[in-house]
């Protein structure tokens, strides 16, 4: 379980996060939503550990894990992909992945460096191999020798959560999945979505897309000016009157 309290964020004179409280139960997909600027990339950052908490704490499994580095909570088992997509277009689709299952085996095993020759070239075959079950699992293990700049909108979007699942994650943290993609590939990135939660991982989601996040929130926490505004099911927060009134009205329309 990952509970985050009465957490601030503050950047000079801005109040990113300004007191947030959440509770998200593990193997769920947990959806953070709300108005442009709420604060839901930002508390992704100091979840990751990207930005130190002002003050307030964040506990997993009981844990404090508040202003940990970046390195130490993926280790802990937090993964995540990010809003501005983070691919290194030059290299190839797979390498894209192995940097994750690099970081992944460095994190775990601090003596991997001083392993001899011959089982960091199995270790090599082995993510190799880890990697490309993953692209296949994404439906991309035919690209996988392309470079990451060949590949669709749609695609990068795909790649960036399979090298997040190469860390192997207790908790992936997806930043905006859907966002810029079509019909077609929200609906594929919906059954992504599902089937990493099916298979143990916890997911919190960042989505404007609320036909996405209807679909496929066991909870939802909403966010606005860096405070909470409401927090339930799907079913809740559709009719939940003053997030109908802040933002939502239009959009859950749009959706259902
Ligand atoms: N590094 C930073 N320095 C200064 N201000 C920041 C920084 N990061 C975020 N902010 C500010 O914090 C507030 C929350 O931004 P944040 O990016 O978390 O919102 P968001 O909910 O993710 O919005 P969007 O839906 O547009 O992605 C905004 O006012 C933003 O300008
Ligand atoms: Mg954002």
């Amino acid at each position: 379980m990952l509970v985050i309290r009465q957490l601030k964020k503050k950047f000079g004179g801005v109040t990113a996060l300004d007191g947030i409280n959440v509770t998200v139960a593990t193997e769920q997909i947990h959806a953070i939503i709300g108005p442009n600027g709420a604060g839901k990339t930002t508390l992704f950052n100091v979840i990751c550990g990207q930005y130190a908490p002002s003050s307030g704490s964040i506990t997993w499994h009981g844990q404090e894990i508040g202003g940990l580095k970046p390195e130490q909570l993926a280790a802990l088992g937090f993964a995540r992909t990010f809003q501005n997509l983070q691919i290194c277009q030059n290299m190839s689709v797979i390498a894209n992945v192995m940097i994750g299952a690099h970081l992944q085996q460095k994190t775990r095993s601090p003596w991997a460096s001083m392993l001899r020759l011959p089982r960091l070239a199995r270790d090599e075959a082995g993510l190799y191999a880890e990697s490309l079950d993953l692209l296949r699992s994404m439906g991309l293990a035919h690209q996988a020798e392309s470079p990451a700049k060949s590949l669709s909108y749609g695609a990068l979007r795909k790649l960036e959560i399979a090298r997040g699942l190469a860390l192997r994650p207790r908790v992936l943290l997806l930043d905006e999945p859907a966002a810029g993609l079509n019909h077609t590939e929200t609906n594929d990135m919906t059954a992504i979505i599902r089937r990493i939660a099916a298979s143990g991982i916890t997911v919190i989601l960042v989505e404007h897309d609320m036909k996405l996040v209807m679909a496929l929130a066991d909870h939802i926490t909403v966010l606005n000016y860096g405070k909470n505004l409401a927090d339930g099911d799907p079913g809740t927060i559709r009719s939940h009157p003053e997030v109908l009134a802040a933002y939502l009205g239009s959009e859950i329309e749009a959706a259902s």
